[in-house]
C-alpha cells in the first residue's frame, strides 16, 4: 500500500525526482554535415528546440566508438568518439551548450559487452596473459556450443573464434562479447572508464542491460522451454548486486548523479533492492508494459493488449515502489516501436491518442522519459522490403524465420515491420523539407513516409502535439503531487478507461483517460467542485460529461 501523503520537504527534493527526462539517439537526430548520419553539431544546432520542451535531463544514447554493428552497443573504444558522429571536442562542447541551458546529460554505460573490435577483446583472443580472462571463454562440448544460452537476437549465445579456438559467449550479437565481470581487473578496467567520464562532467548514466553482468557459476545449461534459454542463469545473477554496490562505493557515490538501470525481466522486488533507499542504483527500467502486444510470449507476433493488463502493471509498479523507492516511467525508447501505433490509433486519432498516452506518463510516479519524435506523435514507419531494415535484431529474426519456412518476407512483412526497432530509428521529422529537415545527404534508413504531416515545424499550432507535450511538462513543474504524489486506482478492471489520483498534503489531481476510440460517458463524482487543468480536447468536448475518443483530462479536485 501506499503510504500516508506527507509533505515533501527541502531535503527530500532530489533533481532527479523533479527531471523530465529526453532521450536521443544521435544517429536519427540531426546531421550537420550531409553524410546522412546524424551527429554531435546536429544535436547543437537543434539544443533550444529540446529546452523549449522544458525537460531537465538529457540521455544521449552511446557516442562512444564503434563498428556499429548495433549503432553504439559494440564499443570499441570506451574513451573516443565515433568518427561519424564528431570529435570528442564537440562533445565537449556539446556537455557545455546543454549545462548552459541549464540542462543535464546522461550518457549510455555499456559494459555487460563490448565490441570483437575492442582492443581488450583483440588482445583476449590472441591470449596475452593481460587479457586472457577479460571475456567468457570456454571449449566446445560434443561438438557443438559449450551450453544451451540463446542470445537475445537469435541463435546460439556462442561463438567459436578461429584465432583462440574456443568459444566466446555474446548474449547480444556475434560482434558484441560478453565482459568476464569475475575477473577484477575487467571490474577495475570498467570503474576506471566509468570515473573518467564522471570526471568530465556528466550528470549520470543509463546503463545497459545491467542486470546480465553476473553469470552463474560453471554456466549451466538453461531451461529450453523459456523464453530466453539461459536467462535463468545470467539475469539478476548471483553477484549482480555486490558489483553494483562496489561500483556505487567506488564510484558513483564520489559524485551527485543519477542512474537509470535497464534491466530484461525486472520485476517490483528485485527493482526495490536495485533502486530502493540503500540500492546502489536510483531507478530501473522494466518491460513489463511493453509486452502486452506480444502474441503470448512471443516478441515475434503481434497480440491484442488490454487496458485492464496495463492498468494492473501500473498500479503493481506505482504502489510496488512506493515509498524509499522510484519508477523510471516510459513507453518509447530506441529498441521499441512507436507507442501510437501499439497501443493509439495511428491513423484516425493520431494526435489524440498521442497526447493521452502522454498524459499518462507525465502524470505517474516516477522520472519520466520522452523519447525523440515521441513528442510529435511520430508512427511506425512501413518496411517494404528486408533491404529497407537496419536492425541487426530485425534482420536476424526476418533470416530466421524465413529459415524456418516462411516462404518471402512478404510473408513475415507485418510482424517485422511492427516490431522492428527500426520503427524508433527513422530520422527525426523537422520540417516538410526532403529528408524531414534531418540530412542534405542520403538518410542512413528511410524517413517516415508521413513526414509532410507529422514534424516539429507543421506543430506550431497550440493545439499540437508538440505544444501539448510541453503543457504536460510545465504540468508536472507546477504540481509536486504529480512528482512526489501518491498513486491511488480510481476506475479498475475497466477495459476502456482509466482513472487515478495522485495526491500529496491537500493537493489531489485527478487524471481520467478514454484509451477507446468511443464516446464514453464520464460519471466521476470526485471532479465535482474540481477544476480542469489540462485536457486534449477543445473547451466544449472537455466540458462534456462524455469522454471523446482517446479524451485524457487532468483536474484538481477540491
Ligand atoms: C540494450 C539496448 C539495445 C542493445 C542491447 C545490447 O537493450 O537498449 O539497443 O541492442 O542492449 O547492447
Amino acid at each position: 500500500m501506499t503510504t500516508n501523503a506527507q509533505t515533501v520537504t527541502e531535503t527530500e527534493r532530489t533533481w532527479w525526482k523533479e527531471a523530465v527526462v529526453y532521450q536521443m539517439y544521435p544517429r536519427s537526430f540531426a546531421d550537420s554535415d550531409g553524410d546522412g548520419v546524424g551527429d554531435i553539431r546536429g544535436i547543437i544546432d537543434h539544443l533550444d528546440y529540446v529546452a523549449s520542451l522544458g525537460v531537465d535531463v538529457i540521455w544521449l544514447n552511446p557516442v562512444y566508438e564503434s563498428p556499429q554493428h548495433d549503432n553504439g552497443y559494440d564499443i570499441s573504444d570506451y574513451r573516443a568518439i565515433h568518427e561519424e558522429y564528431g570529435t570528442m571536442a564537440d562533445w565537449e562542447a556539446l556537455l557545455d551548450e546543454i549545462h548552459a541551458r541549464d540542462m543535464k546529460l546522461i550518457m549510455d554505460l555499456v559494459v555487460n559487452h563490448t565490441s570483437t573490435d575492442h582492443e581488450w577483446f583483440q588482445r583476449s583472443r590472441e591470449r596475452d596473459p593481460e587479457y586472457d580472462d577479460y571475456y567468457i571463454w570456454r571449449e566446445g562440448e560434443d561438438g557443438g556450443p559449450p551450453n544451451n544460452w540463446e542470445s537475445f537476437f537469435g541463435g546460439s549465445a556462442w561463438e567459436y573464434d578461429d584465432e583462440r579456438g574456443e568459444y566466446y559467449l555474446h548474449l547480444y550479437d556475434t560482434s558484441q562479447p560478453d565482459l568476464n565481470w569475475r575477473n577484477p581487473a575487467v571490474r577495475q578496467d570498467v570503474f576506471d572508464t566509468i570515473d573518467w567520464w564522471l570526471q568530465k562532467g556528466i550528470d549520470g548514466f543509463r546503463m545497459d542491460v545491467i542486470n546480465l553482468l553476473s553469470k552463474v557459476e560453471g554456466l549451466p545449461d538453461g531451461d529450453p522451454e523459456s523464453e530466453w534459454v539461459g536467462s535463468e542463469h545470467f539475469i539478476d545473477g548471483p553477484e549482480m548486486m555486490g558489483y553494483l554496490e562496489a561500483l556505487d562505493e567506488q564510484v558513483l557515490s564520489n559524485y551527485d548523479v543519477m542512474t537509470v538501470g535497464e534491466m530484461p525481466q525486472l520485476t517490483v522486488e528485485m527493482a526495490r533492492e536495485y533502486a530502493g533507499e540503500d540500492g546502489p542504483l536510483d531507478m530501473a527500467f522494466h518491460f513489463q508494459h511493453t509486452k502486452l502486444d506480444y502474441g503470448g510470449d512471443e516478441r515475434w507476433a503481434v497480440g491484442e493488449w488490454e487496458l485492464s493488463e496495463l492498468s494492473e502493471i501500473t498500479r503493481r509498479w506505482q504502489q510496488g515502489l512506493a515509498g524509499d523507492s522510484w519508477n523510471a516511467v516510459y513507453w518509447e525508447n530506441h529498441d521499441q516501436p512507436r507507442v501510437v501505433s501499439r497501443y493509439g490509433d495511428p491513423d484516425e486519432y493520431r494526435a489524440e491518442s498521442a497526447k493521452l498516452l502522454g498524459t499518462y506518463i507525465l502524470t505517474l510516479g516516477g522520472t519520466p522519459y520522452v523519447y525523440q519524435g515521441q513528442e510529435l506523435g511520430m508512427t511506425n514507419a512501413e518496411w517494404a522490403s528486408v533491404d529497407d531494415l537496419r536492425d541487426v535484431d530485425a534482420i536476424n529474426h526476418a533470416r530466421e524465420l524465413l529459415e524456418d519456412g516462411a516462404d518471402s518476407y512478404e510473408e513475415i512483412r507485418d510482424v517485422v515491420g511492427y516490431r522492428t526497432r527500426d520503427n524508433a530509428r527513422t530520422p527525426m521529422q523537422w520540417d516538410d523539407s526532403v529528408n524531414a529537415g534531418f540530412t542534405d545527404g542520403d538518410p542512413w534508413i528511410q524517413v517516415n513516409g508521413n513526414y509532410e504531416r507529422v514534424n516539429v515545424a507543421a506543430q506550431a499550432a497550440s493545439d499540437s502535439v508538440l505544444n501539448y507535450y510541453r503543457d504536460l511538462v510545465a504540468l508536472r513543474n507546477d504540481h509536486d503531487a504529480l512528482v512526489y504524489g501518491d498513486y491511488e486506482e480510481v476506475a479498475r478492471d475497466d477495459e476502456a478507461v482509466c482513472a487515478y489520483t495522485r495526491t500529496l498534503d491537500s493537493e489531489r489531481l485527478f487524471v481520467v483517460l478514454n484509451f477507446s476510440d468511443s464516446e464514453i460517458p464520464v460519471d466521476i463524482p470526485e471532479v465535482d467542485g474540481g477544476t480542469l487543468l489540462l485536457s486534449n480536447y477543445d473547451e466544449e468536448t472537455r466540458a462534456a460529461a462524455t469522454l471523446a475518443p482517446y479524451e485524457a483530462r487532468v483536474y484538481t479536485l477540491a
